[in-house]
């Protein structure tokens, strides 16, 4: 397989978040994040890390802007820090904030990288968590004026950009479970959030479009393809209502204008609504959510495979032995990828599509003392050929990917499980900072530069049919 199986001008990336990779989280006038605030507290983060330092990327990043070139990626997938913008989330704008991006997509342009912004990748700022965060309607109109900001002073230069990452994360995993930042549990405070996420998301398409003209816009959905454990009438009834919780309660409003109503039954019946219902909703926000967009992002992990629990409620089983599950307990599951995507095709339509994120963490090997060369890490080698054949299995049956982004460029601090695990192409040990390719990041850019080769224009990023 080669890179000649997708079509031209497909965008090879790899992706990353800032609370992630940039530490220096008290420079520049930054303010506090939600992340800064909720790794604080002892006990949150598995590890006992912190996101402080991370991997320097704030001072480090023109050495990795050159992984990204010796890569012969084309594109670059990642977020501002919003508490770098607006330390205090409302009011004045910090310039200072600012010009770092400024400069990093300058320095990505010089590279020939095409920079690719997500907006809201999790660390809001405190100040506005300290007055409700994403459960207030006000978080609305707070980053509506941050996408505005940010779009004004980069809009000239930035041609893609995504909203939000992964609402459902943000809203189940943050104020439903617990797991990540802010650490709330309230079921109907997370659909609340997860409205004003995609009010806010329609809000700040409309800023986009005016500040950034021609430029693509879209939002990142986390989905998985869901499948019943078993025939039986209660887990296929577990396998939908997952599917509408995790997978429809974003897709039916962005592409169809209103919640699923099986999904809102659902939530009904498990006393996650009160009588009020979908209170949150006003008269004008579901057409404001369903503002067309230039492309959806989809990141994709593994498949759900759902049985009905106590009460019916829908339970994720590990469908292979744990021993060939990856460091976060993930199934590798290629062909979902595949089927994801033809599925979102199919039921919803996008304008174009992009796999903004698709990766795994495996631990390496113990060091071998001298021993030359990248990191093996034949795992992830695999993990990564078999989803491109699954993406280029997608293109084949017609579905209008555009882009592939893997996750991510180098190890760094992932959420609630700390720097222990590593999703890295790049390992980075850090307590020198330093950065070395992995396997993985030699069979990854020998695939991009093959296509170039196969398509005998090997001074372009942009790829041919065959
Ligand atoms: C996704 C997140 C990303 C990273 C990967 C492993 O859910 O968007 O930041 O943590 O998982």
């Amino acid at each position: 397989m080669g890179v000649a199986a997708f079509p031209a001008g497909f965008l090879w990336g790899v992706a990353t978040s800032a609370q992630q990779i940039e530490g220096a989280v008290a420079e520049g006038g930054r303010g506090e994040s939600i992340w800064d605030r909720y790794a604080s507290v002892p006990g949150n983060i598995k590890d006992g890390s912190d996101p402080s330092v991370a991997c320097d990327h704030f001072h480090r990043w023109r050495e990795d802007v050159e992984l990204m070139r010796e890569l012969g990626v084309n594109a670059y997938r990642f977020s501002i820090a919003w508490p770098r913008v607006l330390p205090s989330g409302v009011g004045r704008v910090n310039a200072g904030g600012l010009d770092f991006y400024d400069a990093l997509v300058d320095g990505l342009l010089a590279a020939g990288i095409s920079p690719f912004v997500t907006l809201n990748h999790w660390d809001v700022p405190q100040a506005l968590q300290d007055h409700g965060g994403w459960t207030s309607r006000a978080a609305v109109d707070a980053f509506t004026a941050y996408a505005d900001a940010v779009s004004r002073r980069l809009g000239d230069r930035v041609r893609h950009w995504v909203t939000h990452n992964e609402p459902w994360c943000v809203a189940h995993l943050g104020y439903e479970r617990g797991a990540h930042a802010p650490g709330h549990r309230s079921p109907g405070g997370a659909l609340r959030v997860a409205h004003h996420l995609l009010l806010s998301h329609g809000r700040a398409v409309e800023v986009l479009r005016r500040n950034a003209p021609g430029a693509e816009a879209g939002i990142v959905l986390l989905l998985s393809p869901v499948e019943a454990a078993t025939d039986s009438p209660a887990d296929r009834d577990a396998a939908r209502e997952f599917d509408g919780e995790f997978n429809r309660w974003y897709l039916d409003p962005l592409f169809g204008g209103a919640y699923p109503a099986d999904a809102v039954a659902d939530r009904v019946r498990r006393g996650h609504l009160d009588g009020a219902g979908l209170d949150f909703v006003f008269p004008g926000d579901m057409a404001c959510i369903a503002t067309p967009t230039d492309f959806l992002g989809v990141n994709y992990y593994s498949r759900a495979v759902v049985r009905a629990g106590p009460d019916g409620r829908p339970l994720q089983i590990r469908p292979v032995p744990d021993d060939q599950l990856t460091d976060m307990g993930w199934e590798a599951h290629p062909r979902g990828l595949r089927d994801i995507l033809v599925r979102v095709r199919d039921e919803y339509a996008p304008a174009a599509i992009h796999v903004t994120e698709n990766g795994a963490a495996f631990g390496d090997p113990p060091a071998a003392p001298a021993a030359p060369g990248p990191i093996a890490d034949p795992r992830r080698v695999e993990f990564l050929r078999a989803h491109l054949e699954a993406a280029r299995d997608a293109i084949a049956e017609g579905v209008p990917l555009r882009g592939y982004f893997a996750w991510s460029l180098m190890d760094n601090f992932e959420w609630g499980e700390g720097v222990a695990r590593r999703f890295g192409l790049h390992h980075v040990d850090y307590a020198t900072q330093q950065r070395t390719a992995r396997a993985s990041a030699h069979w990854y850019r020998d695939f991009i530069a093959r296509g170039a080769i196969e398509d005998d224009a090997p001074q372009h990023h942009t790829r041919r049919r065959p």
